[in-house]
C-alpha cells in the first residue's frame, strides 16, 4: 500500500490549482508520465500520493464550496483540465488579515468569517480542525505581503504538529528565530519563496554563475517580469513588495563574488498586463566584462507559464518535508530550501543544492 501525504492548502489561487490540475493532467496522460518531473517517485512517494485534507481561503468564489470546485472559481484561471478528481473538502474560511491588497480586493473579494473574534480563538479553532483533518504539512500560497497571514499560519502548523511549506516570500524558514521554533518542536520547515522551475530566478543565476566561474566580471544587471494574473495585479502595490525584492535580488546577487551598488541591479516583479493571464514574460540584462576588460552585454526574454513553473517545484518540496517528517528532522531543510526557494536559510549554488538534495534524499544528510 503506497504512503499517503496528508496536506492542506492555504490560498486556493492559480499556483495550487495548477499544482493538483498538472498531477491530473499526469493522470489523464500516462504517455507525458516523466515530461516535466525532476523526479517521478520521492523514496516511494509518487506525485499521485498527495491528499488535499483541508483547504483554507477568504474568496467569496471559493469558502463553502468543494475544494475541487473552488480551484476553476474567479479569480483562478488554470483550465488544463476539466476536472480533478478527489479534493473533496470543503474550503474553510481563513482569517482576511494583510493577505488581501488594495489592487485585488476587487477579485478576490474578501469575507470576513469570524465577527471580529479575538484571533487566538480562531486560532484555536483553526489548529483544532487540521488536527481533526489529520493534515501533516501545511502549504502556504498567499499573495505576496501577506506577512501576519503567514505567521499565523506558521503558528497553526506549530500548534497542530504540522511540516510548513513556505511558498511565498515572508520570511520563515530563513528567520533564524522562527527557525528555531520548528527545530524545537521537530517540525520541518522549507522555504521561502518557490523558485519556478525554469523561471526568471533560476536561469538569471544560473547566468550569474556562469559569467563568474568563466572569469568575466558583471558590472550591471536587471530582470524586469510582468503577467496578468492576481498575483501580478497584487504586486502593483510596492509596499508589499518589500520581501520579494529582497528574495529576488539576493537569489541573483549570492550568485556573484561582489556584491553590486544598489544602483547597478534591479530585479522586480515590474507590470500587470491583464491579457496575458498566467503567461509571465521576464526580461534579463547582463552587462560585464570579460578577457582584456572588454565589454560585453546580454539579453534574454523568457515567456512561461507561470503556474506550471510553480507546480514542478512545488511538488518536489511537499515531498521532501514529508520524507523530513518520515525521518523525524525537524527546522529547516536545508538542501530542499536551497534548491526550491529563492531565499532559504542558506544559499548555494543550483549545482550544489541539486547535488545536496539528492543526498538528502539518500539519507546521506540529515537536512
Ligand atoms: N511561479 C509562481 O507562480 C510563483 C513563484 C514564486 C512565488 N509565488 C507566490 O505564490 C503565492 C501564490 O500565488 P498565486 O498565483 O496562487 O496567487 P493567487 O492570487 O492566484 O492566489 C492567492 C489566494 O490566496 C487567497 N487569500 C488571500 N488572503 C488570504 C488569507 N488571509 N487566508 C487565506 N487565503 C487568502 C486569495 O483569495 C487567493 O485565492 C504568491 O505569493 C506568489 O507570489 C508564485
Amino acid at each position: 500500500m503506497a504512503k499517503k501525504i496528508k496536506a492542506a492548502v492555504i490560498g486556493v489561487g492559480n499556483c495550487f490549482a495548477g499544482l493538483v490540475e498538472g498531477i491530473q493532467y499526469y493522470k489523464e496522460h500516462p504517455e507525458a508520465e516523466k515530461i516535466g518531473l525532476m523526479h517521478d517517485v520521492i523514496e516511494g512517494y509518487s506525485i499521485y500520493d498527495i491528499e488535499w485534507v483541508a483547504a483554507y481561503d477568504v474568496g467569496k468564489y471559493k469558502v463553502g464550496k468543494p475544494l475541487r470546485n473552488a480551484i476553476y472559481s474567479e479569480p483562478n484561471m488554470v483550465k488544463w483540465v476539466k476536472e480533478v478528481e478527489g479534493l473533496d473538502v470543503e474550503v474553510r474560511p481563513s482569517p482576511v488579515l494583510d493577505g488581501v491588497g488594495s489592487y485585488v480586493k476587487e477579485m478576490f473579494q474578501p469575507v470576513d468569517a469570524f465577527n471580529g473574534k479575538p484571533l487566538d480563538e480562531v486560532k484555536t479553532l483553526i489548529v483544532d480542525e487540521i488536527k481533526a483533518s489529520g493534515a501533516n504539512i501545511i502549504v502556504n500560497y498567499l499573495p505576496v505581503g501577506s506577512e501576519k497571514a503567514s505567521k499565523f499560519w506558521a503558528e497553526v502548523a506549530l500548534e497542530s504538529g504540522a511540516a510548513f511549506v513556505n511558498n511565498i516570500p515572508t520570511f520563515i524558514a530563513s528567520d533564524p528565530v522562527w527557525a528555531s521554533k520548528f527545530k524545537d518542536k521537530g517540525l520541518p520547515i522549507i522555504g521561502d519563496d518557490i523558485k519556478s522551475q525554469v523561471g526568471a530566478t533560476i536561469v538569471h543565476r544560473i547566468l550569474t554563475w556562469l559569467v563568474t566561474k568563466r572569469g568575466a566580471v558583471i558590472d550591471r544587471t536587471y530582470q524586469l517580469n510582468f503577467g496578468g494574473n492576481t498575483d501580478f495585479a497584487n504586486m502593483l502595490e510596492r509596499s508589499r513588495l518589500k520581501s520579494k525584492k529582497i528574495s529576488k535580488t539576493e537569489a541573483v546577487q549570492s550568485q556573484m563574488k561582489e556584491i553590486l551598488d544598489a544602483r547597478d541591479i534591479h530585479i522586480g516583479p515590474s507590470d500587470y498586463v491583464p491579457f496575458l493571464g498566467n503567461e509571465k514574460i521576464a526580461y534579463i540584462r547582463i552587462e560585464g566584462r570579460m578577457f582584456a576588460d572588454v565589454p560585453f552585454n546580454m539579453e534574454l526574454r523568457l515567456d512561461v507559464d507561470d503556474k506550471a513553473n510553480s507546480g514542478g517545484t512545488s511538488i518536489e518540496a511537499i515531498r521532501l518535508a514529508q520524507l523530513a517528517l518520515d525521518r523525524g528532522i525537524g527546522g529547516p531543510i536545508y538542501s530542499a530550501s536551497a534548491y526550491l526557494m529563492k531565499h532559504p536559510p542558506q544559499q548555494m549554488s543550483d549545482a550544489e543544492a541539486a547535488a545536496a538534495v539528492e543526498a538528502f534524499i539518500r539519507g546521506e544528510r540529515d537536512n
